[in-house]
Order: C-alpha cells, then structure tokens, then sequence
C-alpha cells in the first residue's frame, strides 16, 4: 500500500536518479556521494531491489587500488559545484573526493541481502572483497593508538560543522586563496557552516592533493586528526556485518576477529564519564565535551552499554523533533545551523535500528518522532528539533529513502 507521501518519496528518487546512481539533492549536491547512496540503496531496495544493487555497484566502481572508497564520485564534469573534482584531484579510476565516509553501505548491502536473498547472494558476494579492502583500509590508515577510527576532514564524519571539531579546527590555517562557494547560493547562510570553516576545509584539501593523497605522508603532514564516533561505530558495525556474511559463505574473513575486538577496545575509548556519553577526542587525546546524535549510534555498533540511557531518554524528551544533533541544553546548539543542532531522519534511523535490535521501546518513539516531522515538514535535509522547521536542501534523497524504508506508516522496516 502506498501513501501519497511514499509516492512523493519515490518521486524524488526518480528524479535525483542519474542512471547507476542518485544525486542527494539536485543543484547543492549534483554528484554521489558515499553514504548517501547507501541509504538511497536501501529506499530503492522497498521497490526494485537490482536498482538498489546497482547504486552500490557505482559506488564501488570508484574505489582507489589502496581500498578507499571516495566520499564523492564526479562521473560527471559540472559547472557550478565547488570544490570540484580538479580542486580534489583524486587518485582514482573515477574522478573524486580524497577523504572517505563512514562505511554504512557495507552494512546496508547485508540488509538489502537479507531481505531478498535469492536475487541478493551473487552481487553481496561479489561486492565482498570491496567491502573488505575498504574495511582493512580504515584499520591501515585511520586508527588511532587505542583502536578507534578517525577523521582526517570534517567532511569524512559527515558532520561538517560539528561542535566535535572546533577545537581541532582551530590547529587549521585559513589562507587559501579566493573562491566561490556554491552551497550558500542554494540555502540560507545561517544554515551553513561559516566562511572561515570553509576556509579550513578546503586548506585541508589543498593539503591532501599536494601530497597526492599520500595516506603515509597525511599520517604525520595532517593537523586534523580526530576519534570520531560516527566513524568509530559504523566501522564496528560493518565490520561484524563483514564477519557474518564471510562465515556464512565461507569467504575471506582474515583478522576480522580481531579487529573487532580492536574497534571494541577503540569504542570504549570514546566514553567520557564526565558528561556520561560516547565523545569525539581529539588525538592528544582531549574530549569535546558535547553530547552528539552521533554518541547514541552504539547500540548500532552492537554494544549492549546502558551508560548512556539516561542521556537518551533525556534527548529524547527535549526537543519536539528529536534528536538534535548537539544537546538541545548545550551553549553550542543551534537549531538550524547544519550539525549544530538540527535533527537528520537518516541519523534517527541508524539509531533507531541499533536500538530496535536491542528491543528497546526508544526506537519506536524515535520512529514516530520521525515520521510526523516529515509528514509535516517534507523531505529535506534537515530539520529543526525545536519546531521542526524544513532546512538545507529540499527534495532530498535520502530522507525520501529513510521514509520508504523506516518512516513512513507503510515501510517494512529494513
Ligand atoms: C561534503 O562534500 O560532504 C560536504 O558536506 C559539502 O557540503
């Protein structure tokens, strides 16, 4: 049965599809991009599962030999995108990013597997060792001293503007030279990071194409360093997710094992007692301080740690819309402002399902939550947790997915 919402998310899909691979948001976001495409995958996969393939198919064409998986593939050259793919100059089969994303995708294809396993089995298994290299790639060149993953760019946490990275931000020079950026000519400024961000983050870039994408040489080149628990968390979770569907058709699963444990011992790391929440931590080893929605995706990653309860039934209560991005009680919270505080239906699903598989009852507030905020706000990037006031890009891919595949009254529940 399909809602007139459910046709509008469909809609959207059609037309943000390029033919192999979908653009999250036509004019501000006009190229794929990592893990949005995985949770277009799984919207595709409520309707035409050999499309949901083929979405992670196209993102797998673009994997670097070292095992990297892009955070943007530019199959095509467009005017009025900033930074292109000459500004990256990835190193790749396909244009692209030089940084990565959190490996959601892999997780996403087991899911799209199990749901129809027949048609699934021979592309899951052929995508295996893709999703393997990529694992063993974060192990390689992202870990940091205790197991947990870090971010060499806001942008590979994919919480651009985090409060998480303030601190290590200001380690990042601004001068770069002049240019024009095109996400502020598609949504209100005070919904973006600031120019002196920007700024940082494209010194980073700079940074990463003059040294060829070097990992060896970013290891010690790069100032941006830090233990991410959105990185930490999908890692662990795709990593088990690796483990079972290697086990059950007898494919390579070398030291998956113990690099769970690794990534577990990492996790743990992350706890700060202080606020009694998983934290980023810069690599001197200092916490932020700040509960993030990216601290309750450890149920996600399998962990069964009740610490955190509280804090969640908290931010569950607090705002109308939850869950804010940032504490809602926090002096960095900003409704509107991009990771600063807004709520995101795709990180409502992520912990919703961690916390679904725990059977806990959040997870069905957490849904409901979801579902009027889009029933009354439509399919954007997203919202304000106050009032759920639409933000960002309008008819946005994957929370049209999410919709179809969680939210919405008539989805099965992937
Ligand atoms: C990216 O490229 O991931 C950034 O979100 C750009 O806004």
């Amino acid at each position: 049965m399909l809602n007139d919402l459910d046709q509008g998310a469909r809609e959207i899909l059609a037309s943000n599809d390029r033919g192999g691979y979908t653009v999250p948001s036509i004019g501000l976001y006009p190229y794929q991009w990592n893990w949005d495409s995985a949770f277009v995958a799984l919207g595709f996969s409520t309707y035409d599962s050999d499309r949901a393939w083929k979405e992670i198919e196209t993102l797998f064409s673009g994997q670097w030999s070292d095992g990297m998986v892009p955070h943007i593939l530019f199959h095509e050259n467009l005017e009025g995108y900033f930074p292109g793919p000459e500004i990256w100059g990835g190193i790749g089969p396909v244009p692209s990013s030089g940084i990565s994303q959190p490996p959601v995708v892999t997780s996403f294809a087991c899911r799209i597997f199990q749901k129809d396993q027949e048609k699934g089995q021979a592309r899951l298994v052929k995508l295996y060792p893709a999703m393997l290299a990529w694992h063993r790639w974060f192990m390689r060149w992202r870990l940091d001293e205790h197991g947990a993953v870090c971010v060499t760019h806001p942008w590979e946490a994919g919480r651009d503007n985090a409060p998480d990275w303030d601190q290590a931000m200001t380690r990042i020079p601004k001068d770069v030279g002049t240019y024009t950026r095109c996400d502020v000519q598609h949504v209100a400024p005070e919904m973006r990071p600031r120019d002196e961000d920007y700024d940082r983050y494209i010194w980073l870039i700079q940074l990463g194409k003059r040294l060829n994408w070097d990992q060896e040489q970013l290891l010690s080149g790069n100032p941006f360093r830090v233990a991410d628990p959105t990185m930490t968390f999908i890692c662990l979770r795709a990593a088990r997710d690796l483990l079972r569907i290697g086990q059950k058709f007898q494919l390579d699963t070398k030291n998956l094992e113990s690099d769970i444990n690794l990534l577990e011992d990492g996790a743990a790391t992350l706890w700060n007692e202080a606020i009694g929440c998983y934290d980023s931590r810069t690599v001197p080893g200092e916490f932020t301080g700040i509960q993030s929605s990216a601290s309750f995706l450890s149920w996600y990653a399998g962990l069964e740690d009740q610490r955190q309860l509280p804090k969640l039934r908290r931010a569950l209560e607090q705002v109308r819309y939850p869950l804010a991005s940032v504490d809602a009680e926090s002096a960095k919270f900003n409704p509107l402002r991009y990771w600063r505080g807004p709520t995101w239906a795709f990180m409502n699903y992520l912990i919703a399902s961690g916390l679904a598989e725990f059977g806990m009852e959040e997870a069905e507030s957490l849904k409901d939550s979801t579902q009027s905020l889009i029933t009354r706000s439509g399919f954007f990037e997203y919202f304000s947790p106050v009032d759920g006031q639409a933000a960002g890009g309008n008819s946005f891919a994957w929370t049209a997915a999410v919709w179809l595949a969680w939210a919405g009254p008539y989805a099965e529940d992937i």
